[in-house]
């Protein structure tokens, strides 16, 4: 069916350098760009560019950077009906660097994020009569998050919950998360350690399941995922690709991950959709921008077919 995603939308600052500076140094980069991100708008470019009819709910600010975020995804294939201009906030910010081993440090301006109420419950309300899956992260106010959460299980969608950037949630939250996908850093956040491993993933997704997650998702980067659900469990080996920026790569998981259960894919399937569309978003520089086509995702699944049907 459909995606709706609630959530940020920023206009990332991203300069490129040899490596991110330490304390007091001024260090010179080699470029600069500037694209329209944020978790939430990303999940939702990464959803629109996979195929599914995606709406974005959120708000800019009445300046000069609100513009530019809507001419620059004027063309792009997500429904932004759902998006407001708040003439009381700017819009959001984010300053980023991204070093040669792609690795990147982000500072995060919340802006018109932060505004977030009750009329985006109501605006995701609307938009969930026509989809099926809703996805949320934390650059937004957590209260309304899961206000939309509540509203779209009633109406029987499939809430998926990105806890970036993380910090504690109450008891509730987890209830209402049918899936929940922190990376390594998040994780360590949500249950007290980092996992470097599949099993320390594994102790994780447990923790996460036994607090009312439905089905935990444990994203480490480089190394692979795992999920863990009440009847399965896996450890999804990454896809190997030429990386140059990983901005936006955890996004790029959710919005995959999303289409394929949209669709009415098997959790497995979709969890590799997910997998792909991270490792693809990685190889491209930008946030939004870098999010996969439908065709590129197909051509790095068929790429790696053999590992799915030995
Ligand atoms: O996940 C990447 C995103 O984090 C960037 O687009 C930036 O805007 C921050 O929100």
């Amino acid at each position: 069916m459909a995606v709706v995603v609630l959530g940020s939308i920023n206009m990332d600052l991203t300069t490129y350098v040899p490596r991110l500076p330490a304390p007091g140094e001024t260090l010179f980069g080699s470029s600069f760009i500037t694209v329209p991100g944020g978790k939430g708008f990303n999940q939702a470019m990464a959803a629109g560019r996979l195929g599914a009819p995606t709406q974005f709910v959120g708000r800019i600010g009445d300046d000069a950077f609100g513009k530019g975020v809507l001419e620059m995804t004027a063309d792009e294939p997500v429904d932004l009906s759902g998006l407001i201009v708040d003439p009381n906030s700017s819009t959001a910010l984010a300053v980023i660097s991204v070093d040669d081993q792609a690795e990147n440090s982000i500072i995060v301006i919340s802006g018109a994020n932060m505004a977030h109420d009750a009329s985006e419950v109501a605006r995701c309300r609307a938009a969930l009569t026509t989809a099926n899956v809703l996805l949320l992260q934390m650059e937004s106010p957590l209260e309304t998050s899961l206000a939309a959460a509540k509203a779209a299980r009633e109406m029987g969608a499939t809430v998926i919950f990105d806890p970036a950037p993380a910090k504690p949630l109450p008891p509730h939250a987890y209830q209402l998360c049918h899936i929940m996908t922190p990376n390594e850093l998040e994780t360590e956040v949500l249950v007290g350690f980092r996992p470097t491993n599949r099993e320390e993933a594994a102790q994780a997704a447990e923790i996460l399941r036994e607090r009312g997650v439905a089905t935990a998702v444990i994203k480490l980067g480089a190394q692979g995922v795992y999920y863990q659900s009440a009847t399965e469990s896996a450890f999804v080996e990454p896809f190997v690709v030429k990386s140059i920026d990983t901005v936006a790569a955890g996004d790029a998981f959710n919005g995959g991950l999303a289409v394929a259960l949209s669709e009415g894919k098997p959790l497995a399937e979709a969890i590799r959709w997910g997998a792909a569309a991270g490792a693809l978003a990685t190889t491209k520089p930008g946030a939004s921008s870098a999010m996969p086509t439908r065709a590129e995702l197909e051509t790095l699944l068929k790429k790696y077919i053999h590992r799915f049907h030995r």
